[in-house]
């Protein structure tokens, strides 16, 4: 019998990084020494005392039992704790707060809860590409709202045509960003949350990178008077913790849309692991003596990185936070192109700017997620290149 995949699947191509993830693999069995820097998942492990709070927890029998989908209370009470010192923020967190598998997963599933058949999702461009999933899923549309270097990868509001702004439901955005390591400021925030009221759309602000800043911290758009109203915040364990393989993320902010988000996902998951919640829970407890480390490590990486880049004759976005670096090669040329002219020439695998986007074509995004040994090696390969033969 030949098995018939829905139309819906096949609207779906493979995710960017995965189809890097097995080019990748595919160079390395062939014998090749890859380095690859497509992907951000951190080098860094988990704090030692993170992992040993888990260790305890995983000994706990209770915690061999379901969770709950919202996410247990006591790290939904570290959560509210969290953003009361960092943002001055309280959040009810049996109405405000949800746990997520990953701040993924909650991105995937928002649009589910919001939008109707034909309703818009405006998306930035260049973007993370699972802004997409969801709003495929739901049958919705997608505006892409360019991110151009000129304004510096923010968007220009005034310039999303009013046609769409009649049908669009609800916008997501990602600062600190990835993939240009922007950050938005909170007279932006203000601007935004002022505009998005004024036109009825739901603001999903993704703070996933909110702690890899290496500037003045960066802020939460729930900061802005009145935000609740019309936002929601992601945040995620796999940066801010180093806890990529762990899944875990939550979601913060008005509390019509973290309900509705629990409710749909009640019908589909029972949560992360419990011995796993309490984990973040000790991080969060303790972030001041974790995170600020980890915070500076990205940063020095990011500054010596970019220097080097500089040197090797690249021209690169100084990040204000994340743990990407964005920049142009020394050639101008299409983006996969220099993205298969450095793996076949120097073994390196990077992300092609065009994969986020048509506004990202021209671009590389470098993660610098991989030991500074590592690094050092990528700047020695890159200055080696001789772009000239691709021109
Ligand atoms: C902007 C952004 N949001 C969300 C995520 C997903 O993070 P998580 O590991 O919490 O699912 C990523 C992962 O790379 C990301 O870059």
């Amino acid at each position: 019998m030949k098995i018939e995949l829905s139309d819906k699947l096949k609207t779906f191509k493979p995710f960017l990084f995965e189809e890097l993830y097995r080019k990748e693999r595919a160079e390395r069995a062939r014998g090749k020494d890859i380095i690859s820097l497509a992907v951000g998942d951190p080098d860094i492990p988990t704090d030692r005392r993170i992992v040993s709070a888990a260790v305890s927890e995983l000994r706990k029998a209770a915690n061999h039992r379901y969770p709950n989908t919202k996410g247990n209370e006591n790290l939904r009470r570290e959560i509210s704790a969290w953003h009361r010192r960092r943002h001055g923020l309280s959040f009810h967190p049996s109405d405000e707060v949800s746990i997520l598998i990953g701040s993924k997963e909650g991105i995937a599933h928002l649009p589910l809860v919001v939008m109707n058949e034909g309703d818009c999702c405006l998306i930035p461009d260049p973007t993370y590409p699972t802004y997409r999933t969801g709003v495929v899923l739901a049958g919705g549309r997608i505006h892409d709202v360019p991110l151009e270097e000129k304004n510096g990868f923010l968007p220009d509001l005034g310039r999303i045509p009013a046609k769409v702004l009649s049908r669009a439901k609800l916008f997501f955005l990602n600062y600190p960003n990835n993939p240009t390591g922007a950050c938005a400021t909170l007279d932006f925030y203000r601007d935004l949350v002022k505009w998005a009221k004024k036109h009825g759309v739901i603001i999903a602000q993704d703070a996933a990178y909110c702690d890899m800043y290496f500037g003045e911290p960066a802020p939460s758009i729930l900061q802005v008077d009145g935000a609740r109203d019309v936002a929601v915040e992601f945040y995620s364990a796999s940066k801010t913790y180093c806890m990529a393989g762990w899944r875990i993320g939550w979601v913060v902010g008005n509390s019509r849309l973290v309900c509705a988000l629990n409710q749909l996902k009640e019908n589909i998951d029972s949560g992360p692991f419990n011995a796993i919640q309490n984990a973040v829970a000790y991080g969060l407890k303790h972030h001041e003596s974790i995170v600020p480390a980890v915070r500076a490590h990205f940063k020095r990486r990011a500054d010596s990185f970019c220097r080097a880049l500089g040197a090797a004759g690249w021209r690169f976005i100084p990040p204000g936070g994340s743990c990407f670096v964005w920049a142009k090669p020394p050639a101008d040329v299409p983006s996969m192109d220099a993205v298969y002219f450095m793996l076949e020439k120097a073994s390196l695998l990077t992300a092609p700017g065009s994969g986020f986007g048509r506004y990202g074509e021209g671009y590389i995004r470098f993660s610098l997620t991989e030991p500074d040994s590592r690094l050092n090696e990528v700047l020695r390969r890159l200055k080696a290149l001789d772009w000239s033969s691709l021109k």
